[in-house]
């Protein structure tokens, strides 16, 4: 702890509209030197546009920034750093063609005359990362990387500046719990040396682990602020949706039939997984934990046809089949929620109806091709009602809506597919409490309805809650499996870290 407690940073009266939408509403915030504190709020509360005024991304309409007892009138996301305000963004903005270390120090790339010094970036890059634990080589480029060490980068990337602010806006959506405990570790020793951090999340015990203080918006405007120590998770989710939430995870109805929709024996792809084996019943959720690179993603890419095996039989409804496209593994009745939805499932573009409709157009098309566009329409309205998709209507471009939202547009796309089977990779990650809740019974109705269901989730919790059957992988093996009434934390994480039977 930091013994004064000097007021760091103050934002006062900020308001900001987008074409009419008010994003914010005379929001205040205080932060103290060395202080952590969780910024909360559903899908499109505000919490991104506060930040990105901040970290001079956006201009407010209105509202006073004060750091150090001196005004800043924000010029600029190069203004705002120099003053000492650096950011995490949500949207990971790397540039993928270049290397890590060049993300990394984009900024202020070390020269030698004219020319980039490339020796200094690679050492300084290596330094960096080695002080922060993470294993990425400075010469990789950043498009190989997968999200979660691309969000490593970022994090290197926001820390590699001299700062007294430092903003994270949802820095652990992409990596395991490990990583988590060592980002954890990070913003701790910078809380030592009096450096602020605003950290947002939708894992509420990452914001009691990590946080003093919590303050929560909800549509734009501040709806209540207290000392983690003091508010219980019920008060907070009460300020969160504006309503008392009891139940987040539904009961179960009945149970999976007996019936073997797909099985896989022995798949191996080399050097990625192996000797994967596996039954998935009808009606059944089959969860699938794991840490980060513990080969999940990678299989059920394969399962759906992105990418080859080489080794091991593959039988749906009892027949063996060969898929070997995404369009084999759609025609057999399978739908996957990628885990990299931004880059997998959304046509920015596009508006929020077409993102939701465009993989069922058929269903919704009639003589000619022609789209029924009020059906389109009822079908789009009908998802924003239910999971809550916080937008101005169904005609906004994807690419306006919050991080969250887009997320839900996603996820409506593949539950209208109305597929046989429909793995979901991380469908909850970024999503706030009272979507979850939703996503949750949807998946259950599904799994009511006959659907049979592939859970990867990195949330205990939700594996737990929700699957009638958990696998665990590490190491591209299975290393345990447990049926609901046996599943708890403790033998799922020993399960998780083993690495693997060989
Ligand atoms: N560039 C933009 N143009 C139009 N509307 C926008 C823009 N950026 C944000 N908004 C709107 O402002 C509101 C607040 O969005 P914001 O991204 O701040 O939410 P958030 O709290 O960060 O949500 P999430 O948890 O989903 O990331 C939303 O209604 C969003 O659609
Ligand atoms: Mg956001």
């Amino acid at each position: 702890m930091v013994a004064e407690s000097a007021t760091l940073l103050k934002m006062t009266g900020i308001s900001k509209s987008f074409a009419g939408v008010k994003a914010l509403d005379q929001v205040h915030l205080e932060l103290n030197k060395g202080e952590v504190i969780g910024l909360l709020g559903e899908n499109g509360a505000g919490k991104s546009t506060l930040m990105k005024i901040l970290s001079g991304i956006y201009t407010p309409d209105t509202g006073e920034i004060w750091l150090e007892n001196q005004k800043l009138s924000l010029r600029g996301p190069r203004h705002s750093q120099s003053a000492g305000i650096s950011i995490i963004h949500q949207e990971l903005n790397l540039l993928p063609h270049l290397t890590v270390a060049e993300n990394i120090f984009i900024q202020s790339l070390p020269q030698k005359g004219i020319a980039l010094d490339k020796k200094k970036l690679f050492q300084d890059a290596q330094q960096l990362l080695d002080e922060l634990g993470f294993y990425i080589h400075p010469k990789t480029l950043v498009g190989e990387l997968t999200v979660g060490a691309q969000q490593m980068v970022e994090i290197a990337k926001a820390l590699s500046f001299q700062s007294k602010v430092i903003i994270m806006d949802e820095p652990t959506s992409a990596i395991t719990e490990q990583e988590t405990a060592k980002l954890f570790e990070i913003i701790r020793s910078l809380k030592a040396k009096g450096i602020a951090t605003i950290y947002i999340s939708h894992r509420m015990e990452e914001i009691y682990e990590i946080c003093d203080r919590i303050v929560v918006l909800r549509d734009g405007c501040n709806a209540g602020e207290g000392l983690s120590a003091d508010l219980k998770p019920e008060q907070i989710v009460r300020m969160l949706v504006g309503r008392e939430m009891t139940q987040i995870f539904p009961q179960r109805k009945g149970r999976p039939g007996g019936e073997v929709v797909m099985e896989v024996k022995d798949f191996t792809r080399k050097g990625v997984f192996k000797n994967i084996s596996f039954r998935l019943h009808k009606g059944e959720i089959l969860g699938f934990s794991g840490l980060m690179g513990s080969g999940r993603t990678e299989l059920m890419e394969s399962v759906f046809g992105m990418e080859p095996v080489t080794g091991g039989e593959f039988m749906v409804h009892g027949s063996r089949v060969n898929i070997r496209s995404t369009q084999d593994a759609i025609a057999k009745g399978f739908a996957l929620v990628p885990e990299d939805r931004r880059k997998h499932g959304l046509i920015g573009h596009f508006t929020v109806i077409q993102n939701v409709t465009i993989a069922t157009l058929k269903n919704i098309s009639g003589f000619l091709q022609k789209i029924n566009f009020k059906k389109e329409r009822e079908i789009a309205d009908r998802y924003i009602a239910q999971l809550r998709i916080k937008t101005p209507s169904g005609e906004t471009v994807i690419s306006n809506l919050s991080g969250g939202n887009q997320q839900k547009v996603i996820i409506a796309k593949w539950l209208e597919s109305q597929p046989r089977i429909l793995i979901l990779d991380e469908p909850t990650r970024g999503i706030d409490i009272g979507a979850k809740a939703e996503i949750y019974h949807i998946i259950h109705e599904l799994a009511a309805q006959g659907t049979a269901i592939i859970l990867i989730s990195s949330e205990l919790p939700e594996v737990i809650g929700l699957s009638d059957r958990i696998l665990v992988m590490a190491g591209g093996r299975i290393t345990g499996e447990f049926h609901r009434e046996e599943a708890a934390p403790e033998k799922i994480m020993l399960c998780a870290t083993r690495g693997g039977y060989t």
